[in-house]
């Protein structure tokens, strides 16, 4: 179902200006756009410090990289989402509650490559990212080949990939896919909830209502072979 566009979305986006680091793709060809366009960010001048840098890729409403965000004052984080009027309820919450360390890009995961220097993010974070399931849409997984390459691209040596999703399909996928390229895989749990990693774990605004209906939660860390 097609999300109705948030009253005043405009204004509200322009409001928030200051967590709010690119927005859109420089062409309509996302191909060409991360072939081509460069416009490195320089996390020193974004954040004011050089503490180390995590992303999350496909935010939605930001409940979790705020509470993140909120645990580790000594991180800073990132944030994509495709969808601005979703990415909009994610930087209005962080700058509601006063969290300083996270600021957010509205483009697609396709061309982060454009905006992050090469072996800059330690981590990175995908929760409950769609599964797409049927081949036809097998590269826009975002655990496919073609946006591991771009994960390893921007991920520093030995960094890692933090993934959660309800899918065990998507899941079994994404291990192949991490082994197939130069990941290892780790910490896998396919009952999140049940497991050693329940206590520090936090909950997205997905997991709630997958956990909700009573479904298991699937966990792995990749860890990016140096
Ligand atoms: C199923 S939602 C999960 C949201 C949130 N992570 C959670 O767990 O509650 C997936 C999110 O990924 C975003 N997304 C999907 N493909 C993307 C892409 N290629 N680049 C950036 N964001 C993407 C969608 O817009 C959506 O908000």
């Amino acid at each position: 179902m097609r999300m109705r566009k948030k009253r005043n979305l405009e204004p509200r986006m322009q409001r928030c200006a200051a967590v709010l680091i690119a927005r859109g793709s420089p062409c309509k060809n996302l191909k060409e756009a991360a072939e081509r366009f460069r416009a490195p960010l320089s996390f020193e001048a974004i954040f004011g410090n050089d503490h180390p840098v995590e992303l999350e890729v496909g935010c939605g409403n930001g409940k979790f990289i705020a509470e993140l965000a909120r645990r580790s004052p000594g991180i800073n984080y990132l944030a994509a989402e495709l969808c601005t009027n979703v990415i909009l309820t994610a930087m209005e919450r962080v700058i509601a509650e006063g969290i300083p360390n996270v600021r957010f890009l509205n483009i697609p995961a396709e061309i982060l490559g454009c905006y992050l220097p090469p072996e800059s993010v330690g981590a990175i974070y995908l929760n409950f990212s769609t599964p797409l399931p049927g081949s036809t849409h097998e590269r826009q997984r975002l655990t496919s080949g073609r946006f591991l390459s771009i994960y390893k691209q921007i991920l520093k040596p030995g960094g890692r990939i933090e993934q959660k999703t309800d899918s065990e399909f998507f899941f079994e996928y994404s291990l192949e896919k991490y082994a197939e390229n130069g990941f290892e895989v780790v910490d896998v749990t396919r009952d999140l909830h049940a497991s050693r990693w329940a206590e520090q774990n936090i909950v997205t605004e997905y997991e709630a209502n997958f956990t909700a209906k009573g479904l298991p939660i699937f966990r792995a860390v990749a860890l990016l072979r140096s």
